[in-house]
């Protein structure tokens, strides 16, 4: 925890003077938008020295070396972190309000600097090393050039473990490169770069610090795209990408278009938009609609238009509705993502998707009334259904005031049956506990006490069985599952045999084909998947989905911790058990970072309307 405010700092770097700053020390030009001049680093003697003021950076075409007014002076005049932006403020005038009792240096900054130094290493690779030929010709293939690749941080992993012994030169510890996520021990001892064979994006914390990479890999494989694990400075869940450098924008332009992924971000960052962030691979958290409302009360969701698209438009939609922040939606054309329409025609044709977006709610009310949810009248109580959590989740009360309108004028159901339900509580049955080791054991079951990892391994069979429903439901989950939910989630093996028939070939699901090539035991399992129900019904697939999730992804987590506690209960000497302790509290950490469990809680809390 360093001692200044986050926020100062953020406020001392956007006040700064770069230009003033660096032509200190170094002749520039204008040259449109930025500066150049020789590169102070390398000593070169052309203008290949490049200051953006509108992006408060430097970079050097030649020698690679870049960063902000921190970097710079850090850089050129010996000066440790805290005392540089000490400098700037003093510059800027902006007070940096003293707090008592400071203590050391910050714990943190070790791994900070080990994400520095391999983030460093990283982009090298990518513009020098000849291993990086095909990172570059992907590039080159999706139309990305080099020097902008460059100047935003873009790097290479490469496929083998040179990383290692890179960093090992560089002085970086083993075990600071284990806690900052840059590499992973297996059981054996063995120790391998997180990160090979794939493109990086740096992902920035606020103070424009690297706290970790989104990893695109390069050839073939699984999975698409790896993200630093969760760690003390990386928090997929309370991060966003591209925030760090487009706060400014999305202040200037009072609003902030939200996209799915890291090329999406990329390629309207070349078009010239730059009030433009996304999420790190999961779905919009609380936490991050929290940290849009500090830059804008207004947002744009410009996700892909297909059913997944759709369902995460909305769910992002109704997290921001929450945080007060208004919701417009736009629609790309059928299969395209903001990356693929950009690249083929420019901020031109990203211009009308921009301009005909509608309000979340209007568009909701669109796609029921294209799909006829709006003829008849049960039809009409659960197109209600579907519109009342969004007018619940406007926390604005003028945006509510005037969903209630557009919802009442659109169905004639009366406002005031409108208001009634949305203050209505219907008594729903408790979703389960998803961690279980959080509560009582005692708690259900009549006050039986049942074994914990007993009840945890029957709460982990149904969770194989509740993701398995989802995807016979609905082909755009199993999509999204063959891509998402590894193979050995499933460790019942009459499921696994069921997961895998589908992932060779889902267009078949259910058909005779289908069906024929199951063993008996995988044929009893289908049945039985089939004849139930998926756990929260049809309209909350993603839900079931989410919660199956995370009850597989924590699955080996929990058993880590359990050893650990095994291992804690006998004798240890006090390293031993420091050890042991720390572990302990990475592993809950982790556990407590598997997203859906907020949605969860909310959920719960929020209690449902249609008493199905
Ligand atoms: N994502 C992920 N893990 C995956 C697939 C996707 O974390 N296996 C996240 C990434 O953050 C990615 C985003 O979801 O940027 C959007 O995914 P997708 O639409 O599949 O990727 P694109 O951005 O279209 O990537 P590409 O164009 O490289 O295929
Ligand atoms: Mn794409």
């Amino acid at each position: 925890m360093s001692l200044i405010p986050d926020e100062t700092v953020e406020q001392v770097r956007d006040s700064a003077d770069i230009v003033g700053l660096i032509g200190e020390s170094v002749e520039l030009k204008r040259t449109g938008s930025d500066y150049r001049g020789a590169c102070p680093f390398h000593g070169g003697t052309h203008r290949n020295f490049s200051v953006i003021p509108k992006k408060g950076r430097y970079y050097c075409f030649v020698c690679h070396e870049s960063g902000d007014v921190f970097t710079w002076l850090m850089k050129r005049t010996g000066m440790d972190y805290p005392t540089a932006i000490r400098e700037v403020a003093r510059r800027t005038g902006i007070v940096i309000p003293e707090r008592p009792g400071r203590t050391g240096p910050d714990p943190l900054e070790p791994l900070f600097g080990a994400v520095a130094a391999a983030h460093d290493w990283f982009t090298r690779r990518l513009l020098e090393s000849a291993d990086a030929t095909v990172a570059r010709q992907y590039l080159e293939g999706r139309d990305i050039p080099l020097e902008t690749a460059a100047i935003h941080g873009l790097g290479f992993a490469p496929p083998d473990k040179s990383f290692l012994a890179a960093m090992r030169e560089l002085g970086v510890k083993d075990p600071v490169l284990l806690e900052a996520g840059l590499t992973a021990a297996r059981d054996d001892g063995t120790v391998s770069p997180r990160f090979r064979a794939r493109l990086l994006f740096p992902i920035h914390d606020l103070r424009g610090r690297v706290a970790g990479f989104g990893g695109r890999l390069l050839g073939p494989g699984e999975p698409k795209y790896l993200n630093s694990p969760e760690s003390a400075i990386f928090h997929k869940g309370k991060q966003l990408y591209n925030l760090h450098q487009a706060k400014g924008a999305i202040r200037k332009e009072e609003t902030v278009i939200l996209v799915e992924g890291y090329f999406d971000v990329f390629r309207l960052l070349l078009a010239g938009v730059d009030h433009v962030v996304a999420p790190l691979g999961t779905a919009l958290t609380a936490d991050q609609a929290a940290l849009l409302k500090r830059y804008a009360p207004s947002a744009t969701l410009l996700y892909d238009s297909d059913q997944a698209g759709l369902r995460a438009t909305f769910r992002a939609g109704d997290e921001l509705l929450r945080h007060g922040i208004r919701v417009r939606v736009a629609s790309l054309p059928p299969g395209e993502d903001p990356d693929t329409l950009v690249r083929a025609g420019g901020s031109a044709a990203l211009e009308p998707v921009l301009r005909d977006a509608l309000d979340l709610l209007e568009r909701k009310i669109q796609l029921l009334e294209r799909r006829g949810w709006f003829e008849g009248v049960e039809h009409q109580r659960e197109a209600l259904d579907r519109l009342l959590p969004t007018i619940r989740a406007a926390a604005d009360p003028i945006t509510r005031d005037l969903y209630l309108k557009a919802v009442s004028d659109r169905t004639e159901v009366s406002r005031e049956a409108l208001v009634q339900q949305l203050a209505a509580r219907t008594g729903r049955p408790p979703v389960p506990a998803m961690d279980a080791s959080s509560r009582p054991a005692a708690a259900r079951h009549g006050g039986q006490a049942t074994p914990r990892p007993a009840r945890r391994r029957q709460a982990e069979f149904s969770a194989e069985g509740d993701l398995l429903r989802v995807v016979i439901k609905d082909r755009g989950w199993l999509a999204r599952a063959l891509e998402e939910v590894p193979p050995h989630w499933f460790e019942t093996p009459a499921l696994r045999e069921v997961y895998d028939a589908l992932g060779r070939s889902p267009e078949n699901a259910g058909s005779p084909v289908f069906l024929e090539q199951l063993s008996p035991e995988a044929l009893k399992a289908w049945a039985w998947l089939d004849s139930v129900e998926p756990k929260y019904g049809t309209p909350d697939l993603d839900l079931t989905y989410a919660a199956a999730c995370r009850t597989l992804e924590a699955r080996p987590l929990r058993r880590q911790l359990d050893a650990l506690v095994k291992r804690r209960q006998e004798k240890l000497g006090p390293d031993e058990f420091d050890t042991v302790i720390r572990e302990e509290q990475r592993l809950k950490q982790e556990l407590a970072s598997l997203s859906p469990e907020e949605l969860l809680k909310r959920h719960m809390r929020r209690g449902r309307l249609d008493a199905r």
